[in-house]
């Protein structure tokens, strides 16, 4: 019979990362090459006993294994990663987005849905509806009025995109929004519009350091900001697995000691001179800085902050919004 069989391909290549990984680590990333390589997923890896690979394909998985034994994270092998509904391509210029700033993009989602200031969304038209018939009356109510009362484009910053999840996961849920993302990275920007493309978004990408701007977008209205910059402290690195250290970007990671809230001062900054008023800011945090993040909201001028806490319990976001 012509090529391998899977199921025994697949315990021999299991048996092999188990060298390295615990059996239960190494058989999900099995299951990760099997789907994301060759499209054959986890029902028809267990339901279908006779099912075959070509000798191309397994040479494909002998390559991938020797690469997840050196380290290599898995997203980086298949060179494509899940965020909510969205397949992205990922590689070393940018970081894998993480379930943490899923978590924050969800949030955000249930923000607009759980008051009257609702924007259209395009899974949550109705909900939306029916809120504003029910005259739920929330603090975030100007927003809507900005909205409508311009009939402009809702805009949205998302600074430091990498590979533009936060941006095209908000871009694909609202309507009538103009999502415009910034990365310092031109690399990581190629890898964002291809993103945008193959899942029907439509972002307008910068090139531009936040920390020392020059694009005009960051003189013109805007009425939600987001951000997830790069906030690991330089003497965290000791504590960090070798598979980040060794392969994502240090540029998205990591902040010097002595000033590690740079990226939040700077775009607080600009979101104070240019939020419509009602606007929201949003922030991934370092979960040691939930108590400085608060002072700092303040010092700007945003005398309204609150820390929110992900689904470990972890203070993780930030939101702040500006007066009516
Ligand atoms: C923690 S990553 C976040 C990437 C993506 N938003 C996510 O959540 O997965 C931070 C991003 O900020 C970008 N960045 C770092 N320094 C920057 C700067 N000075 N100006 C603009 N972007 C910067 C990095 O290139 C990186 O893509």
């Amino acid at each position: 019979m012509i090529g391998f069989n899977l199921q025994k391909t697949k315990r021999h290549f299991t048996e092999v990362l188990s060298e390295k990984f615990p059996q239960r680590e190494a058989e999900q990333l099995m299951r990760i090459l099997l789907e994301d390589l060759f499209g054959i997923d986890w029902n028809q890896q267990l339901m279908n006993p006779d099912l075959r690979i070509d000798e191309y394909q397994h040479y494909q998985l002998g390559e991938a294994v020797k690469r997840l034994l050196l380290g290599e994270p898995v997203q980086y092998v298949t060179g494509m990663t899940r965020f909510n509904d969205l397949l992205l391509k990922v590689s070393p210029s940018v970081l894998i987005p993480r379930p943490e700033t899923e978590e924050l993009v969800q949030k955000i989602c249930d923000s607009f849905q759980n008051s009257k200031s609702s924007l259209p969304c395009h899974s949550a038209v109705e909900s939306a509806a029916m809120s504003f018939q029910h005259g739920h009356v929330g603090k975030r109510e100007s927003m809507a009025a900005v909205y409508k009362r311009d009939n402009l484009p809702f805009r949205i910053w998302d600074i430091g995109t990498g590979s533009g999840c936060i941006a095209i996961a908000l871009a694909k849920h609202f309507e009538n929004v103009e999502v415009v993302a910034f990365d310092v990275s031109e690399a990581a920007l190629l890898i964002a519009k291809d993103n945008t493309e193959s899942n029907g978004a439509k972002v307008t990408f910068v090139q531009d350091d936040v920390l020392h701007p020059t694009s005009d977008y960051f003189n013109q209205p805007v009425d939600l900001v987001v951000s997830n910059p790069p906030y690991v402290c330089d003497s965290e690195r000791a504590a960090m697995e070798a598979n980040v250290l060794d392969w994502e970007p240090e540029k998205a990671l990591f902040v010097p000691d002595d000033d590690p809230l740079r990226f939040y001062r700077q775009i607080l900054a600009l979101a104070k001179k240019q939020l419509n008023p009602g606007g929201q800011v949003w922030f991934e945090i370092n979960e040691r800085m939930g108590e400085e993040m608060l002072s700092l909201c303040h010092e700007i001028g945003f005398s309204n902050a609150e820390v929110l806490e992900d689904f470990a319990g972890k203070p993780r976001f930030v939101k702040t919004w500006a007066a009516e």
